[in-house]
């Protein structure tokens, strides 16, 4: 199964990707996480990490390079779960030509919804462990004691409404476009985890029992 996460910051993307990966047997693949991976590693380039901090999105040509190259990798053969990739326009365009030249294609795009006010407190309250990945929220899904966490750089405030403007622009014609192509699925992601995630498979069921 090749199937795409798309939604805004916060919208639960991450969380709900660990546990279809897991179910299909694939592989999550989150541009966020590659990037926010390079930087640790200071193999980031400065002004990217500066339009990562502010909200903003890195160019096309840097995540398109990032998901040609990872999703060659042998792990992606049973298929894989793009978490925040594509974007834009172009990045869509971009993916549907490097699946076709390997005589690949894609399953499902699933839009996960999520109204503007409750992405706020839920990327805020976000921490992350850095040693498991584990995405914990200091309200809805508190971390155990003795976690390793960390906030991200990008999700004060006033940043995670700038992303939240950025993600309505520039996403605008890419739900039109995955519709246009009959593969787009909209999921509902208010409610507690268990009960979107029970949404999401099943949405996804025809592409699970294959
Ligand atoms: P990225 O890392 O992709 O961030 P994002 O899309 O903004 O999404 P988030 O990771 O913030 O949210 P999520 O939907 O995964 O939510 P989560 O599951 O963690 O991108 C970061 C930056 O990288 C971009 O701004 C850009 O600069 C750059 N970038 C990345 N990809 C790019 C691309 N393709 N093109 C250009 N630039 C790119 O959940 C959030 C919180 O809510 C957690 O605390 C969680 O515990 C909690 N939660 C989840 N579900 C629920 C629920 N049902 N009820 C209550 N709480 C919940």
């Amino acid at each position: 199964m090749r199937l795409i996460f798309v939604g805004p910051p916060g919208a639960g993307k991450g969380t709900q990707a660990k546990v279809v990966c897991v179910k299909a047997g694939i592989v999550q693949i989150s541009t966020g996480d590659m990037l926010r991976a390079a930087k640790v590693a200071g193999k980031l380039p400065a002004d990217l990490v500066t339009k990562m901090a502010a909200g903003s999105l890195v160019p096309d040509d840097v995540v398109i390079s990032l998901i040609d190259e990872r999703t060659k990798a042998p792990d992606c053969a049973n298929g894989f779960l793009l978490d925040g990739f594509p974007r834009t326009a172009p990045q869509a365009e971009a993916l549907g030509k490097l699946l076709a030249a390997r005589g690949q294609a894609l399953d499902v795009v699933l839009a996960l919804e999520v109204p503007a006010d409750l992405l706020i407190e839920r990327a805020v309250l976000r921490r992350t462990d850095k040693r498991t990945g584990q995405i914990y929220h200091l309200k809805y899904s508190p971390p155990p004691p003795g976690a390793d966490l960390e906030h991200r750089a990008d999700d004060l405030e006033e940043v995670v409404r700038k992303r939240v403007e950025t993600y309505e622009a520039m996403t605008a014609e890419l739900l039109p476009y995955y519709e246009g192509l009959g593969i787009l699925k909209r999921v509902n992601g208010v409610g507690s985890v268990e009960e979107v995630t029970g949404r999401i498979l099943a949405a996804l069921g025809e592409y699970l029992a294959r």
